[in-house]
Formats: C-alpha cells, sequence, structure tokens
C-alpha cells in the first residue's frame, strides 16, 4: 500500500499536532524557552500518517526533523501556535506535544539590546495564550478527542491529573522528567496516560513507540 496516497485505518480524519518549544523573543537575537527537541510530537506526527491521517503539524523551533507525509507549520511563538492551531479547525483529534513557553516577554525591543554602564535590562513578563485549554474548550468546532502532556518531576500522577481537569482535556499522556529518570533529552520516554477511565502507566518505550501506542489509541478511540 501506498500510504502518501491516504490509505490506513484514519483516512479522512484530520488531526492536529502541536510540537517544539515556541520560542519568545527578547530581542531579534535573543529569547526564552522551555528545553524541547520536538522528538516526542514528531513521533507521533509520522505515527499518525503511518495509520492514513492527515497530520496538520504546528512546530516552533525544532531540533528534530519533520514528519514526512504531515502538513508541516512553522511558528516562532505561543501566539502564533495558537493562530495557526485555531485556524487549522476544524479537525478530529488535536494532540498537544508542544513545549509551549507560558510568557512572552512585553516590550521585545525589534533592535538588538546593548550592553551598557548603566546597568542590567528589566524584563516583563506577559502571560502566553493556552493552545490545549483553547482547543478543549466546549463548542461546536471542539475535536471529538483533545489529548494533552504533562512533564511532570513530582507527584506525577497527582499533578497531571488535576491539569486534565484544569485544561478540559480528554487525555493527559504524564511523563516523569525528574532528572533522575534520564527522560529529558533522551530517545525513550515512559508515560502514564490519564483518561476519565483513570491512569493507565505505559512501560518505559523508545519515543517512536509510545508513538505508536499513542497513534493506535487514537485509531480505536475513533473507530470504535
Ligand atoms: N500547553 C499549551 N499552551 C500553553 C501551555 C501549555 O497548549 N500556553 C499545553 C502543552 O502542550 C501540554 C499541556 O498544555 O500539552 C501541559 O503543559 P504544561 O506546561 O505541563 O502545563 P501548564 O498549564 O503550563 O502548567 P505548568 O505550570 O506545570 O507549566
Ligand atoms: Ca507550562
Amino acid at each position: 500500500v501506498n500510504l502518501a496516497l491516504g490509505s490506513g485505518p484514519l483516512k479522512g480524519k484530520r488531526i492536529l499536532v502541536t510540537s517544539g518549544p515556541t520560542h519568545e523573543p527578547i530581542d531579534p537575537v535573543r529569547y526564552i524557552a522551555n528545553r524541547s527537541s520536538g522528538t516526542q510530537g514528531t513521533a507521533i506526527a509520522k505515527a499518525l500518517v503511518k495509520l492514513g491521517a492527515e497530520v496538520i503539524f504546528v512546530t516552533g523551533p525544532a531540533d528534530a526533523p519533520r514528519p514526512a507525509g504531515a502538513q508541516v507549520i512553522e511558528v516562532q511563538t505561543a501566539r502564533e501556535m495558537l493562530e495557526v492551531a485555531t485556524s487549522a479547525l476544524p479537525v478530529d483529534v488535536a494532540i498537544c506535544a508542544a513545549a509551549v513557553a507560558d510568557w512572552h516577554i512585553v516590550g521585545a525591543k525589534d533592535r538588538k539590546l546593548k550592553k551598557s554602564k548603566d546597568g542590567t535590562p528589566a524584563l516583563e513578563f506577559g502571560e502566553n495564550p493556552d493552545i490545549l485549554k483553547t482547543l478543549s474548550a466546549p463548542g461546536e468546532a471542539r475535536p471529538s478527542l483533545v489529548v494533552g502532556f504533562a512533564a511532570e518531576t513530582n507527584d506525577v500522577i497527582e499533578n497531571a491529573t488535576a491539569k486534565r481537569a484544569r485544561k478540559g482535556c480528554d487525555w493527559i499522556v504524564a511523563n516523569d522528567v525528574s532528572p533522575e529518570t534520564g527522560i529529558m533529552g533522551g530517545t525513550e520516554n515512559a508515560v502514564t496516560l490519564i483518561t476519565d477511565a483513570g491512569a493507565e502507566p505505559w512501560p518505559r518505550l523508545s519515543k517512536a513507540d509510545t508513538a505508536t501506542r499513542l497513534a493506535e489509541r487514537v485509531k480505536e478511540a475513533l473507530l470504535t
């Protein structure tokens, strides 16, 4: 079968995936961001393409090579990511794997800040829009399945369960990113899937296998 021609069980399903970090400029040469390689989000997009879905992949500046077969839209900031994500609606499923910066810099400069003997610059932070929460809000355009991630360093299940309720999404993929797990920046992941049925721990798998398993669950949710 030629998957590029759109066969497979998810043929005809539109799926939005956000991935990578966002970069919030301080000036044209400096930014704030969360650490994110984009590996897990990219693997999810690939797994969904393989099942025949039409994948809209919205990514911030990430190292991971872009997923073949997806419609790739590159953005810099959280505000741009929200704009592109909401413009992609309607979709059947939204998966928010991006490590979105929680804040942007108010009054970012369009010229490079220079060092000065008068002291250091003060940065003012403004809160970024919450893309997952926006996509999860009830309404006609709400995807039938909205999935978020929760990277936590402690009380993983408890924090992720609270996050699921706060965001209004259907599932949360929780991962323990405390330094001793070695997961942050690595090639493996050990997640717990949190749904309304409770918390389901998955074994430690490669990020590719974690993605395949999530894509299978999405397929089951849409087709059964
Ligand atoms: N997310 C998002 N937009 C934001 C912040 C987060 O879409 N502005 C999404 C992420 O893609 C992820 C989920 O929300 O799927 C959880 O992100 P996280 O940073 O863990 O949640 P926050 O609500 O920002 O909480 P925290 O204070 O723990 O950072
Ligand atoms: Ca956050």
